[in-house]
Parts: structure tokens; sequence; C-alpha cells
């Protein structure tokens, strides 16, 4: 799976893409991430990319010639017609696991970060199919909402996780549910104990904790999820 990203600021992208389990998926062949700087497709003799809003107002709005300039050479370079491209903004429905899962059958996704007070929207009503948004709050730039989807999307393309970190037993993996707690070595730490059921060996009953744990921890922090959860 390919995400390609246009940015003003690519080694935003590039630092944190090249990190972790997504350089790794990345140097493995598995995903392919490719920031595009905006600025490199400005006609402006200044390479200016963003202009004084019209009607007034605070800040500046990233100009449609660059943006589409960028669009159409990954277009060009891509090839095909039907490949989505998304808009990183507030103003718009919040990024979830499901919306993950659908993007993740994509060969190829374009994602937009926008800067300043915003994009000229007619660029966007000339290249967007989808606005997205990682939650309600602000940001200084599309950057870091982009990598949230590259992240969460890549760790469902094939060849990404290893069997040991496979997704399925997580948080909103199958089921709904948030994630049970976990422990690891001492067996006692600061006089706090592992609970015994997880050195019984018995491993129905191991199961058993977990999902009632899984259970209590949704009703407790997530009373939205839970209402939606059949037992
Ligand atoms: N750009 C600025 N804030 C954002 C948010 N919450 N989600 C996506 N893109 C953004």
């Amino acid at each position: 799976m390919r995400f390609h990203v246009m940015t003003l600021f690519p080694d935003m992208i590039d630092t944190v893409a090249g990190t972790s389990i997504i350089g790794r998926a990345a140097e493995g062949g598995f995903i392919e991430v490719i920031s595009y700087n905006i600025r490199d497709f400005s006609l402006d003799r200044h390479k200016s990319t963003d202009d004084y809003p019209y009607g007034g107002g605070a800040g500046m709005v990233m100009s449609c010639q660059p943006v589409f300039d960028t669009y159409e050479y990954i277009m060009g370079k891509i090839g095909r017609a039907d490949v989505p491209c998304i808009y990183l903004t507030p103003a718009a429905k919040v990024f979830n696991q499901d919306k993950a899962m659908s993007l993740s059958s994509y060969h190829d996704l374009i994602l937009l970060c926008g800067h300043y007070e915003g994009v000229d929207e007619r660029v966007l009503e000339e290249i967007v199919t989808d606005y997205v948004s990682i939650g309600d709050y602000v940001l200084t730039g599309g950057e870091l909402a982009a990598l949230v989807l590259i992240d969460s999307i890549s760790r469902m393309v094939d060849g990404v996780l290893t069997n040991e970190e496979s997704a399925m037993d997580e948080s909103f993996g199958e089921g709904g549910l948030l994630e049970y707690p976990q422990y690891t070595r001492p067996y006692e730490w600061r006089g706090r104990k592992v609970p015994d059921i997880l050195l019984s060996g018995h491993h129905a009953n191991v199961d058993a904790w977990r999902h009632e744990k899984s259970v209590e921890r949704t009703r407790e922090r997530r009373p939205d999820l839970f209402k939606g959860f059949n037992r």
C-alpha cells in the first residue's frame, strides 16, 4: 500500500514514517510513504504557497495552484483515476477503527495536509474525495493527523505486523471492547502483585478473566462504546 502525502513539512512525515514498525514495514516493502513538498510545485517566483483571505480575517490561506499541481503530479505517477484524496481537517467526521479498515483496502491513498487558516475551498472541491478529522481539537497542521491515519491503516496491511504483534486481541479488535490489562515480571512491584489467575496456567479461566476485565474497563472508561456492545 502506498501513502502519498501532500505537505509543506515533508521532514515531519519522513521522520516519523521512517521509525519503528512503520519504518520497518516500509523497508520490508509492505507499505510506502511518499511525501511531496507543495512548495516545490509553486509557480510563484518566491515559491509562496499562501495568500491573504478574501473577506479579511486573521491568517493565510493556502493557494489553489501549488496544491493542485502537486495533486496532478501524484495522479500522473499513479496512473489511475479511482484514488481517494483525503483532506485532514478538524471540520469533518472523526476517524475511527472502521474507517481505518475501509481505507486499508486501497492500493494508493493521497493525504492533503493543510496549514495556516486552511486551503482555498475551490481546490478542495476539485480534488478531495473525503474529509477526515482525528479528534475534536485543533492541531497546527494536518501532518500529525496524516501520520495517525498512516499508522493505524498500515497495521492492517498484510505483513506489517508480525504474528506476535497481531491486532486481534487489542482494543477495538473483535468484539469492540477495550484491551484487558497486561502484566510482566516481576511478580511483585511496589507491593502490587500480578493477579494469581494469570499464573494458573488454566487458559480458559485466563480468557474468561480477560474478557471480564475488557467488559469492566469499557463500561467504566467508554460508556459510549459500552452501550453498543452486545454481551
Ligand atoms: N488539522 C488540524 N486539526 C486537525 C484535526 N483535529 N484532525 C485532522 N486534521 C487537523
